[in-house]
């Protein structure tokens, strides 16, 4: 929180970057890992302290982790993960919190989940009333449950029909790792289609799983079971990959390529976004996975809906988008900013105001006129957040605007430790 970080504005910008491993990849590995007999290996895991987070609860559960160079081996205890004495920390990180709430809901026990200052604002009645039907006791603080969390785990569970009524890729992971324990077949229904990571990661992992799709949504079916240890390549992620798209889109003059990440779909609805916009960018086919390349642009205003880029993860930075774009943007239905690490929805509209942009909101809707290129941005200072996305999005319209100060620019370590190292060696 007391870093201070000063960007200055780049006249050129090129160069390719390795973004860190998928953070939601990342984390099901390591669950998926600890509950497995056995060892598995994950390979390109995130170096990020949210993905730390998780590593350091299994481990405290029971799990025994190795680093051997690239690859990051997991042992899974032979007779399953055990409740422990310790407070369990999750650091920032609400993807730990949310998913380790399903997964000790059918580990017998008490276990304690606290966070920080920012996660301990954000809602958890979303996991814990349905974890409840389960069979799960979860409590804590206030009508949104916030955390420090109990949890009393159960060795079996109830299975559940259950509809989530956001949407939400924790929420509909949490309920899966719960579901493993239950005493039958669980199902989970969701009206629009959040990030597959858990559903991909656990029948890989040999879970019985299926899912449908439907109109926008997806209903998964899933029978309780145990995990098998594998090998798991974890793709870069593509919600760090969207800073250097909106970067190389904004800027005046630039290429920017990222050399691999996950596409799965339900993560690049910001490149749709960006095209719709006028953006140049471009999705090539490698071999480990897709690579973004995105070059210098004159981007116009567009209506972006909530559903087309589900968690909303990518609207911060989209927002500068908008801010550096011809004409009007609407973002719409974007309620979940709300109760991110922070208030997203006030703090892309604050970034944008500071940009120098018209800014206002109806509802949880809000309307960003564009400033009609990066080189009209006003320079702007940052206050302290404690939300990573918030100031990678920021030093993306300092850089390619006039300059920022950013207070607490360490916060970036939650998901990218080497942020500011990457975005520093594309200035030429
Ligand atoms: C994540 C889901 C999303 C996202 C978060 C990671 C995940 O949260 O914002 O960064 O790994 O499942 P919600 O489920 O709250 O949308």
């Amino acid at each position: 929180m007391s870093s201070i970080r000063t960007i200055g504005s780049a006249p050129h910008l090129s160069g390719e970057v390795h973004v860190p491993g998928d953070k939601s990849g990342s984390h099901r590995a390591l669950l998926l890992s600890a509950l497995a007999p056995g060892t598995s290996s994950i390979e390109g895991m995130s170096p990020g302290a949210d993905v730390g987070a998780s590593a350091r609860i299994i481990q405290r559960l029971g799990a025994r982790l190795e680093a051997r160079g690239p690859l990051t081996e997991v042992h899974g205890p032979q007779h399953g993960l055990r409740a422990c004495d310790h407070n369990l920390d999750c650091g920032n990180s609400g993807t730990s919190m949310r998913l380790l709430a399903g997964l000790l809901s059918g580990i017998e026990g008490h276990h304690l989940l606290v966070g920080d200052e920012s996660l301990s604002k954000r809602p958890m009645d979303r996991v814990a009333v349905p974890l409840k039907m389960m069979g799960a006791g979860v409590q804590g603080v206030g009508t949104r449950v916030c955390a420090p969390l109990n949890i009393e785990g159960r060795r079996q569970l109830r299975a559940i029909d259950y509809h989530v009524p956001i949407a939400s890729a924790q929420v509909k992971s949490a309920l899966l790792f719960a579901a493993l324990c239950a005493d039958g077949p669980s199902t989970i229904r969701e009206d629009v289609r959040t990030r597959s990571t858990t559903e991909d990661m656990m029948h890989a992992a040999g879970i019985d799983l299926g899912s449908v799709d439907h109109d926008a949504g997806r209903t998964v079916r899933i029978r309780p079971g145990r995990p098998q240890a594998r090998r798991w390549r974890v793709p870069g992620d593509p919600s760090q990959a969207a800073f250097f798209a909106v970067l190389g889109a904004i800027h005046e003059n630039a290429t920017i390529k990222v050399a691999s990440m996950d596409d799965a779909p339900e993560r690049t609805g910001f490149v749709t976004v960006l095209l719709r916009m006028g953006a140049h960018v471009e999705l090539q086919n490698g071999s480990h996975g897709v690579s973004l390349t995105s070059s210098s642009a004159e981007l116009h205003a567009t209506e972006v809906i909530s559903s087309e880029i589900p968690s909303v993860d990518e609207v911060p930075v989209l927002s500068v988008a908008a801010a550096a774009a011809n004409g009007v943007s609407a973002f719409r239905d974007m309620g979940e900013l709300r109760v991110k690490e922070s208030d997203r929805f006030a703090g892309s509209i604050a970034l944008a105001r500071a940009l120098g942009c018209r800014v206002w909101e109806e509802g949880d809707d809000f309307f960003i006129e564009g400033r009609g290129g990066a080189r009209h941005f006003a320079s702007f200072t940052l206050a302290p957040t404690l939300d990573h996305r918030m100031v990678m999005a920021s030093a993306v319209a300092a850089l390619a605007g006039r300059g920022a100060t950013l207070e607490g620019a360490d916060t970036v370590s939650s998901s990218y430790p080497n942020f500011f190292e990457d975005l520093a060696s594309l200035r030429e």
